[in-house]
């Protein structure tokens, strides 16, 4: 972004976790940011930047905090605050937002308005019905056959679905949706790897980030219930060469088009959750913020100052953004979690280790699920409880790195996979379709 003169741009960041912090410590690192503030933030947030005690899903008491403090930018990072409005109360009040209206935030909220979007954007995608009882969802379940995937239809920190097998227990999550007075999206299975890509947009113009995969269950080798991500790495070597323009001109750009054309343009990060599937590229779902633990790693190897970036994106001038600049190292972020995660996690336990983890060449830790005790030191405060990341010349190397820092932190009862890019790292990913020379098939079946 040369041409541009040196700006002070004050931000805010609204939320708690891992991707907060992994935010806050880049916009630091931007020359053109003079000041960051958070809310609520969390034990490591609060180490770098001031914090303040709002209720950060509260549309009011984020304008009126933003509006006190002056800021420039506010940055939003999940998407119960999206959806709950928090951006259209803050672009109110005149000061420019990075994420979407809650309007545009439907897109994570609701997955039936998502798939709506995608029929009329001809975005691919799994075919999908939806079901509001049992005997329609048993239908539904018939239709597409074994794998079986639920979705809860509404907002569910990534744990509201499930992929299975087993018809019954298909049939009994449907129910649990139902009885707590909801409905589900039933799809068709998707196979072949997951990517995560998430795309900046500022109403009109799409800006991809390095793609990076996730892994969402609790236990090595993909087995156990869905988390909200148990660690990621970043790039995929394994990717097929022109994936991100294929997403781009398929997926992003005929999705923001379609949120403009009806008059609520997307501001913020579209989060293509995708499967390169034997048939070819399929959107999973959309989320309208940064992926968690995903930013983690991407972040770490996104040299472009952040803040420039989504002060642009907020503003709707990301066609005069430069092209990104990455670094050549990869990145691992590997979560460590509390015990029970992710039923009911044990929480209150001291974390020792920090400062030798984070004196490792290359490592570093962010905070998600953490808080000061009476005392001022770190204690875990929720089922996520901070990612090691660390940067390394390939994936072994970052790999290596990240696991030595992880065996340096403590945390009673604690958990983390070991298997965070081990297959990339063996180059055991197989994609099986050639991507951008299969037709599109579009989304249909939606009741
Ligand atoms: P979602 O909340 O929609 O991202 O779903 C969480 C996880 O469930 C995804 O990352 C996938 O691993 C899996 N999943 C969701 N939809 C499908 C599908 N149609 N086919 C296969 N796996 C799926
Ligand atoms: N890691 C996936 C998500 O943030 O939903």
């Amino acid at each position: 972004m040369h041409h541009v003169p040196l700006l002070t741009v004050k931000v805010l960041v609204i939320g708690p976790g891992g991707r907060e912090h992994a935010i806050v410590r880049s916009l630091l690192a931007d020359p053109n940011v003079s000041e960051v503030h958070a809310a609520p933030g969390n034990a490591g947030i609060s180490k770098l930047v001031p914090t303040h005690r709002i209720d950060g899903n509260d549309p009011q008491a984020v304008a009126a905090l933003a509006t006190r403090l002056a800021v420039d930018l506010v940055v939003v990072g999940p998407e119960a605050p999206l959806a709950a409005g928090v951006s259209d109360a803050v672009r109110a009040t005149g000061i420019p937002v990075f994420g979407p209206d809650k309007a545009a935030a439907q897109l994570e909220a609701s997955k039936a308005f998502a798939k709506e979007i995608m029929a009329e954007a001809e975005v691919p995608t799994a075919m999908a019905l939806v079901a509001t009882n049992a005997a329609e969802a048993a239908s539904a379940l018939d239709t597409f056959g074994a794998p079986y995937v639920v979705k809860d239809d509404g907002l569910a920190a990534g744990k509201g679905v499930v992929v299975t097998k087993d018809r019954d227990e298909a049939l009994a999550h449907a129910q649990t949706c139902f009885d707590a007075g909801g409905t589900v999206v039933i799809e068709e299975f998707l196979d072949g790897p997951e990517v995560s890509l998430f795309v900046l947009c500022d109403g009109h113009n799409t800006v991809a980030l390095s793609p990076a995969q996730d892994f969402k269950r609790i236990f090595d080798n993909d087995e156990g219930p869905n988390t909200g991500g148990m660690g990621a790495y970043t790039p995929l070597e394994w990717a097929p060469e022109g994936l991100v323009q294929e997403v781009i001109d398929r997926v992003a750009q005929p999705t923001v088009n379609e949120m403009a054309r009806r008059g609520t343009p997307f501001v913020g990060v579209l989060f293509v959750g995708l499967a390169l599937t034997t048939r070819g590229t399929r959107v999973i779902e959309f989320n309208v913020r940064f992926g968690d633990p995903e930013t983690q790693a991407v972040l770490a190897r996104l040299k472009t100052p952040l803040g420039s970036l989504l002060l642009a994106a907020a503003k709707g001038e990301l066609d005069r953004v430069d092209e990104l600049r990455w670094s050549k190292e990869t990145a691992v972020a590997v979560v460590v979690a509390s015990e029970n995660y992710p039923d009911t996690p044990r929480t209150g336990d001291r974390i020792r280790g920090l400062k030798k983890a984070e004196a490792l060449d290359g490592v570093h830790v962010i905070h998600a699920g953490t808080a000061l005790d009476n005392d001022g030191k770190v204690v875990s405060a929720g089922g996520r409880v901070l990612a090691v990341v660390a940067l390394g010349s390939d994936l072994v190397e970052a790999r290596e790195k990240a696991y030595d820092g992880v065996e340096l932190v403590q945390l009673d009862g604690s958990q983390f996979r070991s298997d965070i890019g081990r297959k990339a790292a063996r180059n055991e990913i197989k994609v099986s379709t050639a991507t951008g020379a299969l037709p599109v098939t579009k989304a249909k079946g939606l009741a």
